[in-house]
This record gives C-alpha cells, sequence and structure tokens, in this order.
C-alpha cells in the first residue's frame, strides 16, 4: 500500500497541493456566494433570506439561467415551457417501469437523465437557447422521473404529470396520486429554493468538469447527480433520517444525546453535520430548522424534532460542529410523507436547476479543466513475466 502522507516527499514541482482542493478557486461563476464566516447564501445577487421568504422554484430557475429576476411574461413563458416537457419519452418510462424495484432511486434517476439526451436531438444551431432548452427539459422531466420509479416500485399505477400547476404541486401529485393541501405545496416549494445552487461542491464541480470538455449538458447532469449521491454530499439526507429511525428503534429508551456521544466516541460522523466552507449555521438550515418544528408539531413526528435537537447541541458542545443543508430536511421530508431513499433525489430535482446554470457559465467562457496528481508509487520497476511473479 503506497504512503499517502506526502511529508518526506519532494513536491518543489508542484506549487498547490492540496488535497480535497481545500479553498481552491477554478472557476469564476455569478450563480451564488457563500460566505462560511458569516453563514451568508447568495443566489445570483439575492440573499437565500428574500428569496426563502419570497421566491418560487420557478423564479429561481429563471434567476439562476438568466442572472436576473423574471418579469411577469417571461415567468409565466418558463412555466409553460415547464408544463410542456413533463411527459417522459416512452423509453424512459418503459426503462422506469421494468427495471429492479429494488434498485436505488438515485441510481434510475441517473439512468434515466442519461437516456434522456437520446430524445433531445432537436437543435436551434443557437448554442446557448439549445443549453436554456435543455435546462428546462431536465428541470421539467426529473420530478416524473422519480414520481413514476416510486410508483413503479410499490406497484401503483404510473400518474401522468399535470397539464398546470407549480413543479412542487405537480410533483407531490404524481407522487400520491392526488393533490396536495397548499402548506405541502409550500414546504416542497421552499424546499426546491433552497437547494437549488451552492457554490463549488462536489456534484457542480462535476458538471462544470464535463462541461469543460466540451460534452452536453445531459451527461454533465448525469455526472453530477453521481456525485451528489454520496453520503458525503447530498446522499447525507438519507442517512440523517436513517440515523433517526435508528435511535427510534430504542423506543421509549431513546436518548439522541447518549446516541451522538456513542457514535462520536466510536469516531463515526454524525451525518447532516459538518461543512467544508461553512463555519457556522448554514442559513438553509435555519430555515429548514423552523419548518421541520411545524410540520414535525403538525404530524405527531415530534420525537424526530428533540432528537434533532439534541444531537445539534450535542454536536456543538462536543465538536462545536454546526448542521448543514441535509440535516433538518430530512425530518421535514419525512414529515411530509416521503420516503428516506427519495430524499436525494428530490434534492437533484431542485440542484439540477444550479447544474445547468453552471454548465450554461461554462460553456460561455470555458477552459479544460485538468489538474495534475502528485505520483508517490514507485518508478522503472524491472519487468518480470507472468510465470515468475
Ligand atoms: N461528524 C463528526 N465529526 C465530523 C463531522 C461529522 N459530521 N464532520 C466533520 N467532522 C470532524 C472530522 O472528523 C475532522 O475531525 P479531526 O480534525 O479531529 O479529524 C474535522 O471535523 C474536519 O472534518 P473533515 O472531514 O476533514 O472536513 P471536510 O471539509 O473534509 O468534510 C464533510 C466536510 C461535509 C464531508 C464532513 O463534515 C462530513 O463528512 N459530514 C457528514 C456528511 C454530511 O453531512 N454531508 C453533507 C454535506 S453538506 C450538503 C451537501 O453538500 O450535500
Amino acid at each position: 500500500m503506497a504512503q499517502h502522507n506526502l511529508d518526506n516527499i519532494d513536491t518543489s514541482e508542484y506549487p498547490h497541493i492540496n488535497r480535497g482542493l481545500d479553498g481552491i478557486v477554478a472557476f469564476s461563476t455569478t450563480k451564488s456566494s457563500i460566505d462560511g464566516q458569516k453563514g451568508e447564501l447568495i443566489y445570483s445577487g439575492y440573499n437565500i433570506d428574500v428569496l426563502a421568504d419570497k421566491a418560487t422554484f420557478e423564479e429561481v430557475c429563471f434567476l439562476l439561467w438568466n442572472d436576473r429576476l423574471p418579469n411577469k411574461a417571461e415567468l409565466e413563458d418558463l412555466k409553460k415551457k415547464l408544463i410542456a416537457q413533463r411527459e417522459l419519452p416512452k423509453p424512459v418510462l418503459d426503462y422506469i417501469t421494468s427495471t429492479n424495484k429494488d434498485a436505488e432511486p438515485m441510481a434510475v434517476l441517473r439512468t434515466a437523465v442519461s437516456m434522456l439526451a437520446d430524445f433531445e436531438t432537436e437543435k436551434t444551431g443557437d448554442k446557448s437557447k439549445d443549453n436554456r432548452n435543455h435546462a428546462i427539459a431536465m428541470t421539467a422531466q426529473i420530478p416524473t422521473i422519480i414520481a413514476a420509479f416510486d410508483r413503479a416500485r410499490r406497484g401503483e399505477e404510473i400518474v401522468s404529470p399535470l397539464k398546470e400547476g407549480s413543479t412542487a404541486f405537480n410533483f407531490l401529485y404524481m407522487l400520491n396520486g392526488k393533490e396536495p393541501g397548499e402548506a405541502a405545496e409550500q414546504t416542497m416549494d421552499l424546499c426546491l429554493v433552497l437547494h437549488a445552487e451552492h457554490g463549488m461542491n462536489a456534484s457542480t464541480f462535476t458538471a462544470r468538469t464535463i462541461c469543460a470538455t466540451e460534452s452536453d449538458m445531459f451527461s454533465a447532469v448525469t455526472g453530477a447527480i453521481g456525485a451528489l449521491k454520496g453520503p458525503l454530499h447530498g446522499g447525507a439526507n438519507t442517512a440523517v433520517m436513517n440515523t433517526l429511525l435508528e435511535l427510534e428503534k430504542d423506543g421509549e429508551k431513546a436518548d439522541a444525546v447518549a446516541f451522538t456521544k456513542k457514535k462520536l466516541a466510536n469516531k463515526e460522523k454524525m451525518m447532516g453535520f459538518g461543512h467544508r466552507v461553512y463555519k457556522t449555521f448554514d442559513p438553509r438550515a435555519v430555515h429548514l430548522r423552523k419548518m421541520s418544528k411545524k410540520l414535525s408539531e403538525e404530524t405527531g413526528h415530534e420525537k424526530l424534532y428533540e432528537w434533532s435537537e439534541d444531537m445539534l447541541k450535542t454536536m456543538k458542545e462536543e465538536k462545536n460542529i454546526d448542521p448543514n443543508v441535509d440535516f433538518f430536511s430530512a425530518s421535514v421530508y419525512y414529515s411530509i410523507g416521503i420516503q428516506p431513499d427519495l430524499f436525494t433525489c428530490i434534492f437533484t430535482m431542485s440542484r439540477v436547476s444550479g447544474w445547468s446554470a453552471h454548465y450554461i457559465e461554462q460553456s460561455e467562457n470555458n477552459r479544460l479543466v485538468r489538474p495534475r496528481a502528485l505520483y508517490i508509487g514507485e518508478k522503472n520497476l524491472e519487468w518480470t513475466p507472468v510465470e515468475e511473479r
């Protein structure tokens, strides 16, 4: 096994060694700004608190794709285009309904998004227009993929998308087979607003790196989904829920403080805590925490919220680590009746807007992404024939 400690290795040839690219700036962007000390997040000029209070997901999509808010006609036009693209091509739907019911929803979503490329062959000749059309197509179709797979694996009939209504409303309708109430639609919409964009995280970096090879947007989003799926990134929300459900098994004896301390003593990570950039409370978690409290009271899941607060307090006391976006989003999604293994898919449903915005930006000012790796293996070994090894 190679020794990855670089203390005794001559690295003078490589002035920028940084495992994990900590703090390295590889791109410039107008899509979002994060101040990890202040706990501030801005999408294309607008503070996340303002957007959480006032914007819909569709407005955020327009903002990210165009760096400005839409006027009324532009917003209506975008909504119409999104609605018009919700249906899936038949071969994609056939794949979703015939694949292994036990497959991971994120894996199915990744494959289905990749397939969508085969049906988006119309080109206007204007790269910027084509990019925006592809962004709209994926943002419209990803919710249909998620809902269709969930219903198919439950043995329920697939519900066709509506020809009206917001992304949030239509998704909950397709998932549950009935129209959601106003509160559920608002909760889902706010979650979509909060997850849309977040600087140079692993999946966005992946999308931009793929774009930088001049590959297409479907490839970039497919790669980004693969990156988001991991538990250190978007997969953390499902992992948080599994942690809460693990604690629930203790019944009356459940003790979130002791549970957290035990995990830390065993050197296990508490999912939904910590962040590479934020060294304070993630501003999105502030909104999700409020939602989690309200929803858990309304739906009889108070214990989940109480345990979450106990974990948060213990993590602060023991490690001085704050929660990230995934921590409270888990109990929020659970309270509105979404299966834990769909949580990361819902993150995707929103983040596709940010990935496609970065794709558009990168393709307009491109340079190949090509870092270096420090070779720490041996060199010029003598060859031995296979029979002698
Ligand atoms: N639980 C326990 N200890 C932690 C945690 C955690 N969740 N996060 C960081 N630490 C400790 C870590 O063990 C290390 O301690 P020490 O210096 O004693 O070895 C120190 O804090 C620094 O952590 P790190 O892993 O070097 O930090 P990083 O910037 O490489 O990783 C992270 C950031 C998000 C991968 C990490 O905090 C983590 O694994 N968190 C849990 C998974 C998670 O919630 N991921 C979602 C990230 S935010 C949303 C998203 O992007 O999708």
